[in-house]
């Protein structure tokens, strides 16, 4: 789908523009504005028309600003190599997959405003409409290979998480592995993709769907309970804003995870463990189990009390089960 990305700048402030006053801004005749119009239907964007006044979007849209993000991650933006935005990608992840294939080593960032085939863990789809959430990803070498990031998923929801509580959000939990959830609903996704050789150096490319402001005629494509940041927070937040701090706390996080792993945030982990001694179940790729949840360890396994005894376990699907 193309964007009509101007004629979404203009109406961005949420006032209304004739069509002729588009067309005059964006150079093209009014039936060229009526066509791109249309586009923005297809795109679900909420937009009145109003004859004798023109379009608006209602509430308008803050669009993502390069300089505006760089500015909220003060002095760690100096640690980015690259920073693109673009309105429209099929996946952020896949961006910077191919970007790590052609300069490895390097350190970059990515944020869509539009997401055409958002990936989300085991092969869903995450649902990314434009210019109200955040699809964010950021690419990151590890000198030492993968064998080292069993935690890496689990600190970087904490880094989320502890983000989302500066600006004020009270209440938000983890699940494992890297879910962050307020009471049992999704608020982001973190999906960790890899580029490298078994045993050397790696690059992985960090994704991560943040729901920020969900407009609800998106939601009927999500396929589990959810929650947006202005609905849990209580308030609108500049995604410009947002996105700064969440890289950078990214910077300040990686390099340390890279020297001491998750050991220094296990307790902050922990703290924020929604599940922590609750009856659960856990889908396993091969069977489900059932047993009280008991956190995680060092390695960032996640670890089942069952009536056999504790067992860790490396990837699943965990679930609340009711009490009774
Ligand atoms: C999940 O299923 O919980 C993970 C969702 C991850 C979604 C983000 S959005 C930015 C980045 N680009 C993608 O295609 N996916 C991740």
């Amino acid at each position: 789908m193309s964007i009509p990305y101007p004629l979404l700048s203009l109406l961005a402030d949420g006032r209304f523009h004739s069509g002729e006053a588009l067309g005059q801004a964006l150079g093209v005749s009014r039936s060229a504005v009526w066509k791109q119009i249309k586009q923005l239907d297809k795109l679900q964007i909420p937009l009145y028309s109003v004859p004798g006044r023109g379009y608006q979007i209602p509430d308008g849209l803050e669009l993502l600003e390069r300089e505006r993000v760089l500015a909220a991650m003060d002095e760690s933006a100096a640690q980015l190599r690259r920073f693109d935005i673009l309105p429209e990608l099929d996946s952020t992840n896949r961006y910077l997959l191919d970007l790590a294939r052609e300069q490895p080593g390097v350190i970059a960032a990515c944020l869509a405003e539009y997401q055409s085939a958002g990936r989300g863990r085991r092969g869903r789809v995450w649902v990314s409409p434009f210019g109200t959430n955040l699809y964010l990803s950021l690419l990151w070498p590890f000198a030492e290979g993968a064998a080292g990031l069993s935690g890496l998923s689990l600190g970087i929801a904490l880094v989320v998480c502890e983000v989302l509580e500066s600006l004020g959000l009270r209440g938000a939990t983890l699940k494992w592995p890297n879910d962050i959830l307020v009471q049992g609903r999704k608020l982001a996704g973190i999906l960790l993709e890899m580029v490298g050789e078994a045993g050397g150096p790696c690059q992985v490319v960090i994704g991560i769907g943040l729901n920020v402001r969900m407009p609800k005629q998106h939601a009927s494509g999500i396929d589990q309970p959810w929650v947006d940041v202005q609905t849990a927070l209580g308030r609108a937040v500049s995604r410009n804003e947002l996105a700064g701090r969440i890289l950078a706390g990214l910077c300040g996080f990686l390099p340390r995870f890279e020297r001491e792993g998750l050991t220094p945030y296990l307790g902050a982990w922990q703290a924020r463990d929604g599940f922590l001694g609750r009856p659960v179940k856990l889908a396993l790729p091969t069977e489900i189990v059932h047993g009280h949840w008991g956190g995680i360890d060092v390695s960032g396994a996640g670890l089942l009390d069952t009536e056999q005894g504790r067992r860790r376990v490396l990837a699943g699907d965990v679930s609340l089960r009711s009490e009774a």
